[in-house]
């Protein structure tokens, strides 16, 4: 029977160790599989995330957590998976929370600092007690094509969110989900070596598509141990799926290339390709170099299994 680990020791030893997991948004049925495919061929841990539109999209949080654990039975997946609600808002972490989740994001970047900081630590509070992850968000993160329209996470933040226990900070230092434009300044690594100097919380980056290897390489030797991809996929998905259909094959009746079944699987093969292409880039090490890993706790026991995990 599947069940998630939160992820805690694995993000911790990351950290320490100067490597990252990837954190890879399902969007349906295709990219569920074609991420647990990746996981389980690279003997890597992965987190999956669903952000509120996706989970819209899918049929809701539930649905999405019964999808993802019956694809790892049927799958037989056996690397340690950790499902992830992205981008929460207050009432979707909760809804993730009683849901089983096994980690949420709270985003309260949009809010005022004092109350993002309010329900963060409601959050902490909630999650913690089921023994589920909590990531908070800091700054405000540039969006699509945006050279960076955002704001730089505080060091003073930094602490204060650390210190009411989140697990996980994604601390907005230039980054931008979607499109990185070609006037894009780069990460503000000044801002992430301060921010890393003052707490051990690991760190997120979010919008981990489009930023340069050796940027993402040093943003991970700066304290990055999560690296949030989503476009990326899209854009593999996309380019696979187009060749496809301009190559005609989906008008061959003959092979029946209109069956959605063969229409998208140069797209799902593509994520597959794309995201072994990340878990090399971020240095994940396989589930068995991790277990050689002195890790904090040792969540990946599989015959301890936590509560939330029940199902
Ligand atoms: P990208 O879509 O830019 O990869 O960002 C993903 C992300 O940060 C999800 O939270």
């Amino acid at each position: 029977m599947a069940y998630f680990v939160n992820g805690n020791a694995f993000f911790k030893a990351a950290r320490k160790g100067h490597f990252a997991l990837g954190a890879y948004n399902t969007n349906n049925l295709e990219w569920t599989r074609a991420i647990l495919q990746a996981a389980e061929e690279t003997r890597t841990p992965v987190l999956i995330q669903v952000s509120m539109g996706a989970a819209k999209y899918m049929g809701g949080y539930k649905l999405v957590k019964d999808l993802v654990a019956d694809e790892m039975d049927s799958m037989k997946i056996s690397v340690p998976v950790i499902l992830n609600l992205d981008h929460g808002d207050y009432e979707a972490a909760k809804e993730c929370i009683a849901l089983g989740y096994s980690s949420v994001m709270f985003d309260g970047h949009n809010l005022p600092v004092a109350e993002n900081f309010d329900k963060t630590r409601e959050i902490v509070r909630l999650a913690h007690e089921k023994g589920i992850s909590v990531e908070a968000e800091i700054g405000k993160m540039g969006e699509n094509q945006g050279a960076f329209n955002g704001e730089l996470a505080t060091v003073r933040d930094a602490r204060a969110f650390a210190d009411i226990g989140v697990d996980k900070l994604a601390a907005c230092v230039g980054n931008i989900h979607g499109i990185y434009p070609a006037n894009w300044p780069g990460l503000n690594f000044q801002r992430l070596r301060q921010i890393a100097a003052a707490i051990d919380t690991p760190l997120v980056l979010h919008g981990g598509s489009g930023i340069p290897k050796d940027q993402v390489c040093e943003s991970i030797r700066c304290g990055i141990a999560k690296v949030n991809i989503n476009t990326e996929f899209q854009q593999a998905f996309q380019r696979a799926t187009r060749a496809y259909i301009e190559a005609g094959k989906d008008l061959d009746l003959t092979t029946k290339g209109y069956d959605p079944r063969k229409l998208l699987k140069p797209g799902t093969d593509a994520i597959v390709s794309a995201m072994k292409e990340m878990i090399s880039w971020l240095g994940t090490p396989t589930i068995d170099e991790l277990t050689a890993m002195e890790l904090e706790n040792q969540e990946i026991d599989r015959d301890d299994m936590p509560a939330y995990a029940q199902r």
